[in-house]
Order: structure tokens, then sequence, then C-alpha cells
């Protein structure tokens, strides 16, 4: 049976930075595709007033929603309500009781920092908030193994599992979807999905970017805290699950969380981290900082299908392009044939962004007398202007109490165990220049099974 949907979404954290870059432009296309009817009522302590709150999802959606939609807007505007006070004051959340005008079952957002979880947990459950209600909370969920477990503790005692929602905002996205999709739907995938074809896989988040004045936050995160034990983990976990045995979120999440159980916890020697030169005078950042902002890890799955197939993750800030892809890559033949490449095998590439793209590789002829081969790419590529953003999806899936697309108690603790180890100082961190890929070092972790493959800037329509 469907759950019932919310009635109410309460979201803190109303006038931070989350809110400003994602959620408003989430509820203005929920609003264009007739999925958000119901009050939305924005909670944080900044002195303001619901006109002030109106003003600011004004500028959010005209400089991160693609524009304000006149129709939409106004309609946000008449759902839109505002309280104003402070997470540690009881007061606060009788406000928000009255405010909520009885609703059954509000879906509460706390995009707010995990220290606050807790408190704000325990108010909702004073002011009788939490009865039927469901919660979302954002990553980074814990920042090690021991916080998370705890997390999950305080939690549990306000909410039941199938209330909470972990967001992973990874797991929204319309290529990642595509690629679990994809996967499962062509059968000619299954014989050779598996160590005795694949030689390795090779993941590469790369953003241009640095910290873009997240210098406060990255110090108490670094990439492995950021983005491997969550993003590119869960990617792992896809790339490697089993069938689920149903379409239910029960199913497809057991499957996961079981690759998650099954990787090796990573050992400094499996690790490369890197800081790009000019970190250390960013805002907020310490001169002598040790955090990094690139890391290469070797995963082992030790599953029956992936024993001995290393999975490569490479993420890094200030690298040579945007771009995300996976390299799936399939062994070579035992020895060259008609003079050709003798370490040349065929790979699939799933470039996740900025362009969506789906590439097998093969060798071919090159027309003329000559037997002489070269590479070519059977390339799909997905345009889709209108594509639904991770944040829009994820709303609209917890305040429908489906759970599929979030991490589970079990799957955010098993990924943890993972990258444990490594945490913090484990493994030293060496320098890079920005527009680079990261240190040289990082070619020792894939070792063997080289080179990184790297992803272009840009990949031209065919
Ligand atoms: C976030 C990280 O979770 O993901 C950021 O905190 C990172 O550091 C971002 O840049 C990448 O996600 P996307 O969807 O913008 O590619």
């Amino acid at each position: 049976m469907a759950a019932e949907r919310s009635d109410a979404l309460v979201f803190f954290g109303a006038t931070g930075d989350l809110a400003y870059k994602k959620v408003f432009p989430a509820l203005q296309a929920m609003i264009r595709h007739g999925t958000l009817d119901m009050p939305v009522i924005g909670v944080a302590k900044a002195g303001w007033t619901v006109e002030q709150l109106k003003e600011r999802a004004r500028q959010s959606l005209a400089e991160h929603g693609g524009g304000v939609d006149p129709a939409a807007f106004a309609k946000l505007c008449s759902l839109l309500k505002y309280v104003d006070g402070d997470y540690g004051d009881a007061a606060t959340f009788q406000k928000l009781k009255v405010i909520l005008d009885g609703a059954k079952r509000p879906l509460h957002y706390l995009a707010i920092p995990p220290s606050m979880f807790g408190v704000v947990a325990e108010h909702l459950a004073k002011a009788s908030c939490t009865t039927n209600a469901r919660v979302v909370v954002e990553k980074p969920f814990g920042r090690d193994l021991a916080s998370a477990v705890e997390l999950n503790r305080i939690l549990h005692s306000y909410f039941p599992e199938s209330a909470i929602f972990r967001i992973d905002h990874y797991l929204g996205k319309e290529p990642v979807l595509n690629l679990v999709f994809f996967r499962f739907a062509n059968p000619i995938l299954e014989p050779v999905w598996n160590r005795h074809y694949i030689d390795c896989v090779q993941i590469t988040m790369a953003e241009k970017f640095g910290v873009e004045g997240r210098g406060r936050f990255y110090e108490e995160a670094g990439a492995i805290r950021d983005v491997v034990q969550n993003h590119m983990i869960q990617l792992v976990a896809e790339i490697a699950m089993e069938p689920p045995a149903g379409r239910d979120a029960e199913a497809i999440r057991d499957e996961k969380i079981k690759v998650l159980k099954m990787m090796s916890p990573l050992a400094p020697a499996d690790v490369v981290r890197g800081q790009f030169n000019g970190y250390r005078k960013e805002p907020g950042v310490a001169p002598q900082s040790t955090i990094e902002t690139f890391a290469a890890c070797r995963f082992a799955v030790n599953t029956w299908r992936w024993a001995g197939v290393p999975f490569y993750v490479r993420v890094g800030k200030c690298l040579p392009v945007t771009s995300t892809e996976v390299l799936i890559k399939f062994q070579g033949f035992p020895q060259p044939v008609l003079g050709e490449a003798p370490r040349w095998s065929n790979h699939l590439r799933f470039r996740l962004n900025p362009e969506v793209v789906l590439a097998l590789s093969a060798r071919a002829k090159v027309p003329g007398e000559e037997l002489k081969g070269e590479e070519v790419e059977l390339c799909a590529r997905h345009q889709c202007p209108d594509e639904m953003e991770p944040y829009e999806r994820l709303l609209g899936d917890a305040a429908d109490g489906d759970q599929t697309l979030f991490t589970r108690e079990d799957g955010v603790e098993a990924a943890w165990r993972v990258v444990d180890p490594v945490l913090g100082d484990a493994a030293p961190v060496h320098f890079y220049e920005p527009g680079t890929w990261g240190p040289t070092e990082a070619d020792a972790v894939i070792d063997g099974h080289g080179p990184w493959h790297n992803p272009a800037a840009h990949e031209a329509a065919p």
C-alpha cells in the first residue's frame, strides 16, 4: 500500500546556503510539475519576516532556479510561511506547532549542521510535532563511524527508521539512476559483469573549481568525508550490486548495502591524499592545514562477483575540468593478434556530468590497404532540457514516504566503516598545482591497471 503523502513541509535552515542554492529551486520545480500543494514553513533564526524570506526565494530562483517563473513563484508565496527563532528554544517549536495548523503528517527537513539534529528532533517531539512525521537529514551524516552511530541513536529516539530520510543527492541524479537501470535492463551485460571479464573500475569526480568560500566547512570535512564516504561509495555499490529481489525500497537498498558490507576498510596504503597549492590561503583555512582537497582510493569489494577487481576512485578540487565519469575497463587479450595494440581492452564509459554520455569503446579497422586498427566509441548521449534535479526528486520522494533513494541506517554506518581508518592524517598529504590531475603519487594507487582515465572537459555532440 502506498504511504500517505506528507501534508506540510517544514524546512530548518531556511535562510541558509543550501536553501538558497537547492531548496527554493526544487520547490519552484515541484510547483511547475504540479507536485507541491502543501504549506511550506521555513524556520531559521535571522530576525526575518515572511516577506524577507519570499524576497530571498525570489533571488534564489533568479540565481539558481533557472529564473523566476511568475505563476510558480506566486503559488510558492501563497504556500510559504516563516517561523523565526532559536533551535534551542522551546518557544520556536510552539510557534511552529501553531503555524502547522493541525497538519497530520509533516515532513521536517533539517538543512542544518548535524550537531543540531538532536536538539531540533527533541524539541519537535516535545512540541508534539513528530507524530506521523517524517524527517529528512542532510549529509554529512556524522563525521566518522562513532558519530554516525550516535546520530542514528539520537534520531531513533524520536523517529522510527521508516520515517528517516538521509539525503545523498547523488542518488537522485538522473544519470546515476540510469547507471543502475542500464546495468539491469541489458541482458548482454550479465555474463561479463564480473571478475572474469572486468579488469578494474575507475571513477573520477573532477571539479575545476576550488572550495569557493567553503574553507571552514572543508577544514572540518576534507574530500574523503565530503564526497568519498557518500557519493563515491554509493556509485561503487550501484555498479557492484546484485539484482534486487523486487522493486521496493528495501529490496534495492538491501543489495547496495550488502556491497558496502563486503568492502574492505581502506588502509593508508590504499589512499593518496592531495591538497592544491593555495588552499591554505583560503578564508577559514588553517595556515598549516593538512586537510585533503584530493583523494585517490583503491577499494576492494569482496564478493564472489568482484573479488580481485579493484575499484579506483579519484576526487578532487582545482583539477583541469569539471566532470564525473565511471569507466568499466574490460580485460584485454592474452596476447596480441594481427599486430594489434597488445594492452588494449574495451571499456564502457558512463559520463555523469556535465553531459550525460554512455559509450562503449571498440577497435575497428582503419579503412584502407593496411591491416591497422583504431579505437572508436559507440556512443549515446542523453539530453533532457527539463531534467528533474536531485532535490526536486528527493523531496518529492520523501513527501511520499519512498525511501528507495535515501541511505539506510546500516548503509551509512557501513560506508563510514570503510573510510574510518583513513580519516584525518592517516595517510600523508601531497601537494599539487591547481589545474593538474592531482599529485603524481596518485599514479601508484592504480599501479598495474592504469593509467587513470581523465575525463574531457566537454564532449561535442556526434
Ligand atoms: C556536495 C559536496 O555534496 O557535492 C561538494 O559537498 C561537491 O563539495 C558537490 O562540489 C558535487 O555535487 P554536484 O551535484 O554539484 O556535482
